[in-house]
């Protein structure tokens, strides 16, 4: 069965084909990510545009490129939450035209669900198991017991990682976003030359917490620059990812230890950090639990993850029809469309 994904929920403009879930036909990108650095952050209206745009010829390419044509899709599969509004409601209602006008069934697919899949595209990785969703928008520990059934272990309760360490290099003068350029710079930093305090939330163990660490870090970027002091850029990027790292990696360690999955994965853009895979491979190995991590290339916005969850999505029945709305939020365990 070969389903068309479209992804359009931030900056990426993104189509795929991708065959029973796990084989990806093509897949296609277009981004506005050089226009959003020139303002340290994603514009909501200039990433809009850009979809509207390049949605089309996107569509098209990845279509050609999986040697198919719309007749030989058998359903498309959208993103439709969460994320900007603007951005997802021109794949929403691209998908919705496209799906209309060739008689396919169109299947709506949360866009958290989507980064989950990403694990289904390079491994035999099957549910149950639990997975640590990192990304601009979401920090969330995550019990996937079936491809549609999930249960939240753990969130965030201010900033999500990404945003977190988007900010920080924002601050620390690095390019957009954030979070890969402080895994770039971090290997040439001490990481141990910066302290910060892990926060720490009663009653809610798996919960994170990062906008104080966040704070911290301008704290000091604004106190060095008051007192004229130049600040070793590559050991505070070095000493904030290692402190990100280790609280998120704390509590998916609880999370483990203390419930009955043996499979961990993760999965969202930060999930391309490296010291994150690497200090999970560590955890893992010690607990004798199975780590899977999504390819690079799939850890940041693509519709192959999009088409992949839009699969298993079909499989357990899930329809819209002509009246699908996007939405800006949307829990992950119990969608609505
Ligand atoms: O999943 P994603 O592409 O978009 C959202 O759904 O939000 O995640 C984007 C986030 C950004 O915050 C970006 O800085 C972060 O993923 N990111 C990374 C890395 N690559 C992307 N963070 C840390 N290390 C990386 N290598
Ligand atoms: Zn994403």
């Amino acid at each position: 069965m070969k389903i068309l994904g479209i992804e359009s929920s931030c900056d990426e403009t993104a189509a795929s084909v991708v065959e029973n879930g796990r084989t990806v036909k093509s897949n296609v990108i277009a981004t506005s990510l050089d226009e959003h650095k020139l303002y340290g952050g994603v514009v909501p209206e200039i990433a809009s545009r850009r979809h509207a745009e390049s949605i089309s010829a996107v569509v098209k390419e990845a279509l050609e490129r999986a040697e198919c044509t719309v007749n030989d899709i058998d359903a498309v599969a959208v993103t439709y939450a969460p994320g900007l509004i603007g951005s997802l409601l021109v794949g929403v209602n691209f998908a919705k035209g496209l799906a209309c006008a060739a008689v396919k069934p169109l299947v709506p697919v949360h866009h958290l669900r989507a980064h989950i899949a990403s694990n289904y595209l390079t491994s035999d990785l099957k549910p149950p198991f639990l997975c640590l969703v990192v990304s601009g928008g979401h920090s969330h520990i995550v019990g996937v017991n079936s491809y549609t059934d999930y249960k939240v272990i753990g969130r965030t309760r201010d900033d999500a990682a990404g945003e977190a360490l988007d900010k920080a290099g924002r601050v620390m003068g690095l390019a957009y976003p954030g979070g890969i350029s402080i895994d770039r710079i971090s290997p040439q930093g001490d990481p141990d030359k910066f302290t910060f305090t892990h926060p720490k939330i009663d009653g809610a163990p798996y919960d994170f917490s990062f906008s104080g660490l966040k704070t911290a870090v301008i704290n000091i970027v604004h106190n060095a620059s008051q007192k004229g002091e130049e600040l070793n850029i590559a050991d505070l990027a070095a000493s904030f990812q290692k402190n990100t790292v280790q609280c998120l990696i704390n509590n998916l360690e609880k999370a483990a230890l203390n419930s009955d999955y043996n499979k961990i994965a993760l999965a969202g853009g930060v999930s391309a950090n490296s010291l994150l895979r690497a200090e999970c491979k560590k955890m893992c190995e010690r607990h004798g639990l199975s780590l899977y991590l999504p390819e690079l290339k799939y850890c940041g916005d693509n519709a192959a993850m999009v088409a992949s969850q839009g699969y298993y999505e079909f499989l357990a029945g899930t329809r819209a029809n002509s009246s699908l709305n996007a939405y800006a939020t949307m829990p992950i365990d119990n969608v609505i469309f």
